[in-house]
């Protein structure tokens, strides 16, 4: 199976981001050149570029373009600007921790250095090592995850959680894409997921370009094929995990809750990046996206005006309805102590 081409890179001739924009798909393939902070931004708002690893890339890059386009010569002015910059990116989306996680990675490696040139180069070079490592987590994640999956299975899936939300390959997906590469013959559902169709357009979409068989459905339909016995696993990716539940895509929790009722195994694959050792559920902010996206498709606006709409795009699952999340260094069970994991993997 070919490796997907990356979802971003920097491009170092015209120093600028270059990413696949994602709200096109599947009808149109772009790639979009993002010479500003401003316009990485904004992609990462409108979900061009989106999924947790693939949000800690750009955050990434993100830092090393403020870097490349910063003009002030003093080198406190210089980090000053920047910073403003990271921190202003670390706003756009705040439930995936990886891009946090990434921006705080890159600021880390340039606070030490002195000169403007040595912190530019320092920055990219640090963000393409995110890239490459990601790229490195997510086969490693597919491999311990591999191994958990039946020989022939269906394993149902939600949102987004392959090669386009990471920089390569995926967690989720990526496990799916291991297994099959390793013979087995896995079959996937693909939840549609709702507003915004990840499932529909990309999951479905990267699946059945790789020649992995791949069937959509709404996701009001999972509890059905679920009881009626046509469902062996369930795996989705993460935004976030801390000790007491996993945040993914809204309607994670309800397949969870789904899975357990008819006995299902329901693992989430996730890099250490993910992991927040900090805090609780009910620390974390849930975002809260805009009512167009529920109330509209294309032209068509489906919601009287008046009527209200919440629009919450993840949801915490409880961590006693998780089988096993999968990470790059094996899989672990609930319950979790993430300092320790954490503190252990750190050394291997
Ligand atoms: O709003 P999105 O599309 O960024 O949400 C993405 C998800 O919920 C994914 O499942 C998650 O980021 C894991 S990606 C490997």
């Amino acid at each position: 199976m070919k490796d997907a081409p990356a979802t971003l890179w920097w491009d170092t001739a015209s120093s600028s981001i270059r990413y696949i924009d994602q709200t096109l798909l599947p009808g149109e393939f772009a790639i979009v050149e993002c010479t500003t902070v401003d316009r990485l931004a904004t992609a990462i708002r409108r979900l061009e570029i989106r999924g947790a690893p693939a949000l800690g890339v750009a955050g990434a890059y993100g830092v090393a373009l403020a870097a490349a386009t910063c003009t002030k010569i003093d080198f406190g002015e210089f980090l000053a600007e920047v910073s403003a910059a990271a921190n202003m990116l670390r706003s756009t989306r705040p439930t995936a921790i990886n891009l946090a996680w990434g921006i705080d990675r890159v600021l880390g490696k340039i606070s030490p250095v002195t000169d403007l040139r040595s912190a530019r180069e320092t920055a990219i070079r640090e963000a393409q090592a995110i890239a490459r490592e990601d790229t490195g987590c997510c086969h490693a994640i597919g491999r311990h995850g591999a191994a958990l999956l039946p020989d022939t299975c269906t394993v149902l899936t939600h949102c987004n959680a392959g090669a386009l939300a990471c920089s390569s390959w995926g967690t989720a997906l990526g496990v799916i894409r291991s297994a099959v590469q390793a013979g087995k013959d896995v079959k996937v559902i693909s939840c549609e997921t709702r507003p915004l169709l990840q499932g529909a357009r990309l999951t479905a979409w990267e699946l059945s370009e790789d020649g992995i068989d791949v069937t959509t459905i709404t996701d009001s339909m999972a509890a059905h094929f679920m009881r009626a016995g046509a469902i062996d696993a369930v795996i989705v990716g993460a935004d976030r995990i801390t000790e007491d539940a996993v945040f993914n895509k809204i309607g994670t929790y309800m397949h969870a809750v789904c899975a357990r009722h008819h006995g299902i195994p329901f693992y989430v694959a996730a890099p250490l990046s993910t992991f927040d050792r900090d805090k609780t559920e009910r620390d974390v902010i849930i975002e809260e996206r805009g009512r167009e996206e529920v109330t509209t498709m294309g032209n068509r606006v489906f919601v009287p005006e008046k009527a209200h709409v919440r629009n919450p795009a993840f949801d915490a699952t409880p961590m006693d309805l998780i089988t096993a999340i999968v990470t790059e260094h094996g899989v672990v069970k609930p319950p979790l102590d993430i300092r320790s994991l954490l503190s252990r993997t750190s050394t291997i």
